[in-house]
């Protein structure tokens, strides 16, 4: 089944053509336009400059997806209608529309989330980057997904269906990285460079003895009888921090051991709260998702925990963790196989706030 799949939920512009079976998906074009210097000046994503760049990116990047292909040979069309910016969602699904329509294709609109989830099911095969086969996974399968715009716990019954187990209740956990970095001064997007500068903090700390001041931040909701999550108090809490360890050290010298600190908090909260939901709804497997899931610190831990507790482990390999077309692709592969979600281009709804 070959499927044009576009993704355009946020700061990327995504379009992927493959051809998906039963075993797996081989790519003709898996193609991401990425704004982050765009935003990077804002430290955070500006909707309205995201759907700009969603507009003049979109089509330039059809023609190259479709450049060895025909429209004929397209089976389905797969589309992100939810959740994420409303500006930025507007121009992809408009766009997917109008295919559809012109070219007479079924449409299945993607909830973003069941992408991230998705995403794990696909495996590289070495030495061929445009080839991925499906996981033979067991079910359920308990999801975390973290990203830039969420953080939930969701349990996969089965394929296309799913109950959310678990939420943050106030910003992700990607939010709450790019927040860090921006106290810390370290730009956008924060995930990758808190990961770097906490890579720093041993030579750091031998040069400047910072281990003997108290460096500690919270564990947000560790403790809840729930499986949701928090984190913006730990943002204030890292404010509050670095002004006060502000008052006799300079911001580069510093930066390691806050940084370490803050993904350290993160990440015991999120394998913590994982590894409660696990035994309470006792999955065959754990899947980690999103753009989080890069993290190198979090992945290991997860990993660790879930083999102490005998289940299954699955992340997906680090390039498909950010946002991406293939995963949408994926998805719709398995909602086209289960008739489920074939809306009619003219019924596909937008909405940012869609959830499972
Ligand atoms: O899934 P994604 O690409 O976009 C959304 O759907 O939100 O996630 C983006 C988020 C950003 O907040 C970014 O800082 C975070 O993922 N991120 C990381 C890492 N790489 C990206 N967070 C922690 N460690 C990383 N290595
Ligand atoms: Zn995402």
């Amino acid at each position: 089944m070959l499927i044009l799949a576009i993704e355009t939920s946020c700061d990327e512009t995504a379009i992927c053509l493959a051809e998906f079976s039963d075993s797996g998906a081989k790519i003709r074009e898996n193609l991401i336009s990425s704004q982050i210097k765009i935003h990077a000046k804002f430290g955070g994503v500006v909707p309205s400059l995201a759907s700009r760049e969603h507009v003049k990116n979109i089509f330039p990047l059809l023609k190259i997806a479709m450049k060895n292909s025909d429209y004929k040979e397209i089976n389905t069309i797969a589309i992100t209608n939810g959740p994420g910016l409303m500006p930025a969602l507007l121009i992809g699904t408009n766009v997917a529309k109008t295919l559809s329509w012109l070219w007479n294709k079924p449409l299945v609109p993607i909830n973003h989330l069941e992408g991230h989830i998705y995403s794990t099911f696909l495996e590289p095969q070495e030495n061929d980057a445009n080839n991925y086969k499906f996981r033979k996974l067991k079910f359920p399968i308990l999801n975390l997904i973290v990203s830039g715009g969420h953080t939930q716990l969701t349990l996969m019954e089965s394929q296309n269906k799913f109950q959310n187990l678990g939420i943050t209740l106030d910003d992700a956990a990607g939010e709450a990285f790019d927040k860090a970095a921006k106290i810390l001064r370290l730009g956008y997007p924060g995930g990758p460079l808190i990961a770097t500068a906490s890579n720093q903090l041993k030579a750091n700390n031998k040069k400047l003895k910072l281990k003997e001041l108290v460096i500690k931040l919270p564990r947000p909701m560790i403790n809840s009888k729930n499986l949701n999550f928090s984190f913006s108090g730990l943002k204030t809490a890292t404010l509050y921090l670095v002004q006060k360890l502000l008052k006799n050290h300079k911001l580069k010298d510093i930066i390691p051991a806050v940084a370490n600190e803050f993904q350290n908090a993160i990440i015991e909260t999120l394998v913590k709260k994982t590894i409660e939901a696990a035994k309470k709804y006792q999955p065959k497997t754990i899947a980690l998702s999103g753009g989080v899931a890069a993290n190198k610190k979090l992945r290991e831990a997860l990993e660790k925990e879930a083999k102490k507790n005998k289940i299954i482990f699955i992340k997906p390999e680090t390039k498909l963790c950010g946002d991406n077309a293939l995963m949408i692709g994926a998805a719709a592969y398995f909602r086209t196989k289960n008739k489920k979600n074939l809306a009619p281009w003219n019924k596909l709804i937008v909405n940012p706030n869609l959830n499972f």
